[in-house]
């Protein structure tokens, strides 16, 4: 499984790719609005750190489907690695197969079932994104969601990778690895928790003192 980094933040960004652990980056309308700048410079700058896909989303007012493809092209068109972000609807399902159509790859987001999945990869889907976070917010558990997804397109020899998102603490990520996620997309926060363990830190401590009470600073 590989990591992409979830948010619109280029320290983050920055950071996170020069650990070298994230191949990718996904943005959405809240993570933009949250960094309170202009969507093309903040994308732009966003390509300029990570040679990788960058998903960016159409604008959360746009609902039909000629205008998400025109956006879509205009996305497409700031950096050979973006990826249009599409919500799953009938609309969005338009416009996912009209933009892989013309070679514009797509990431269907807002997936809360298997069937929204499969339909988003017939349509040309080069991703799609299912929410663990937010079914488990419901009670309904998420990860049952990827490895069901994971599943089905292994049975049927379906290409789209799976992105999985909400993404919320280190014990999902472990999940959706062992669920058959391609890729997990992970805030900033949750690659800091899963960078620590407290036996680290108690082990660096402990070789600094057994160094120094022999060899001094
Ligand atoms: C990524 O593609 C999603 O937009 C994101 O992971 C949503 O996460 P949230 O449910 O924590 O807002």
């Amino acid at each position: 499984m590989k990591f992409f980094i979830d948010t619109a933040n280029v320290d983050y960004i920055r950071k996170a790719n020069d650990m070298g652990i994230i191949c990718g980056v996904t943005t959405n309308p809240s993570l933009i609005a949250k960094e309170g700048r202009d969507f093309k410079q903040v994308i732009e700058e966003i390509t300029s750190i990570v040679d990788g896909p960058i998903s960016g989303e159409v604008k959360a007012t746009t609902t039909d489907a000629e205008g998400m493809i025109a956006e879509g092209k205009e996305i497409a068109a700031i950096h050979p690695n973006m990826v249009v972000k599409i919500p799953m609807t009938a609309e969005g399902l338009k416009a996912t197969k009209a933009l892989s159509a013309m070679g514009v790859k797509t990431n269907v987001t807002l997936v809360f079932s298997a069937a929204q999945a499969l339909l988003a990869a017939r349509a040309g889907a080069a991703y799609v994104s299912p929410f663990l976070g937010r079914l488990d917010d419901i009670s309904m558990p998420g990860i049952d969601l990827v490895r069901t997804i994971s599943e089905i397109f292994a049975l049927h020899g379906i290409e789209t990778e799976i992105i999985a998102a909400s993404v919320r603490n280190p014990i999902h990520v472990i999940d959706c690895a062992m669920a058959g996620a391609d890729i997990a997309t992970v805030p900033y926060s949750v690659l800091e928790q899963m960078i620590k363990h407290p036996l680290t830190d108690q082990g660096i401590e402990k070789f600094q003192a057994d160094y120094k009470a022999v060899f001094g600073e």
